[in-house]
């Protein structure tokens, strides 16, 4: 690396100059974001949450593409404007690559790949998931490898083993409807708006959480299945909105509160197995639905009565934000693991 300190005039700049800087793009889903990260510390993190959605009960692709178009350019500028950072000290630019929605995933990649084309700067294709498991590598303390990761949000739930940051193996997931999925899904049925599920964690917080019962699947090894659930949240309220047309509105805390705990019920019952079937007592949690206020007070509890080492990221890296692309483009860059500009958005790619 050129250490450019002596041509800068200006000291607070010719600072920036001397580590990794990386500048990165979120935009798999319905968030546009954008952060600096320098030597793996993140200086900016800015993020435009779109609202379009509220009523629609879920994200409308087409709505979220326009969105991304709109946010983008202002999101970028508030990134680098807050982090003191010029597009010219940056030394790499990293983008979320897969999976999400196509369209909402275009934007960014198109982005990118046009800014490192403009900077000559090296590019950097990022997995999603891969980017929330290293979400728990942003702030202090940090995980040592190898460590668990369990990670639940709007599209997966995953467990996962890091052996390095560039070094991740998926050991289960879900075989149907993800964790946040079915928070969304049950709140929809209650008639709340989306995203249903910190809605949900509001209601359940004064709820009583044994009040009603719900069926927990018995999936095998270290997969997951949300589907079953909540179609027996749904036969229940038909049944108990028949005999009582006000019943979600005298009891919607109750209801809330018993959801949420069958599925975090579900949630840590398999990454308890998984610690005990790999030995490895280093555990994490990653994705939206860490931001739980249940799992993360009732994951911390089971991680003291187990002996292990528990993290969770701050609450702005759980959800989707361009501060764990940052993260792992830097992890990426000292991998050597770059793209050329030929990498092409991918809704559903895999792990390598
Ligand atoms: O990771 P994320 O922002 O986006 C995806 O990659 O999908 O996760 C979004 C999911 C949504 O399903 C949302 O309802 C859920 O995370 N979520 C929560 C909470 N905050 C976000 N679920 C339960 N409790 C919360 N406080
Ligand atoms: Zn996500």
């Amino acid at each position: 690396m050129v250490n450019r300190k002596k041509d800068s005039p200006d000291a607070s700049l010719s600072f920036m100059r001397n580590g990794i800087t990386i500048f990165a793009i979120e935009s798999s889903c319905d968030e546009t974001s954008a952060s600096v990260c320098r030597d793996g510390i993140i200086l900016s993190n800015y993020t435009a949450n779109q609202t379009v959605h509220e009523n629609y009960g879920g994200v409308v692709p087409e709505l979220a593409s326009r969105a991304h178009m709109q946010n983008i350019v202002p999101v970028v500028d508030k990134a680098l404007s807050t982090s003191n950072c010029h597009l010219s000290q940056i030394d790499a630019i990293a983008f979320t690559q897969a999976p999400g929605l196509i369209g909402s995933l275009l934007v960014g990649a198109q982005f990118a790949k046009s800014l490192a084309l403009a900077l000559n700067k090296p590019l950097i294709a990022v997995h999603h998931m891969q980017a929330h498991v290293l979400a728990n590598l942003i702030s202090d303390p940090k995980p040592k490898f190898p460590f668990l990761c369990l990670t639940v949000s709007g599209g997966h739930t995953q467990i996962v083993v890091a052996y390095s940051p560039t070094n991740l193996k998926v050991l289960g997931e879900t075989i149907d409807d993800a964790a946040g999925e079915s928070f969304d899904k049950s709140a929809k049925i209650l008639g709340l708006p989306y995203p249903g599920g910190p809605l949900i964690d509001k209601y359940a917080q004064k709820g009583n959480p044994h009040a009603f019962k719900f069926a927990e699947p018995q999936i095998d090894e270290l997969d997951f299945s949300f589907s079953g659930l909540k179609t027996s949240i749904l036969y229940f309220l038909q049944k108990e909105i028949k005999q009582n047309p006000e019943f979600v509105l005298e009891n919607l805390q109750d209801i809330c509160a018993s959801i949420q705990f069958t599925i975090i019920n579900i949630l840590l019952k398999k990454i308890r197995k998984a610690a005990l079937q790999t030995g490895i007592t280093n555990i994490c949690i990653a994705g939206g639905v860490s931001a739980n206020s249940s799992l993360r007070k009732d994951f911390k509890e089971m991680g003291k009565k187990n002996n292990w080492n528990t993290f969770i990221p701050d609450f702005e890296y759980c959800t989707d934000n361009a501060a764990m692309i940052a993260i792992t483009g830097h992890f990426k860059y000292l991998a050597g693991e770059f793209s050329d500009l030929s990498v092409s958005a991918n809704a559903r790619a895999a792990w390598e």
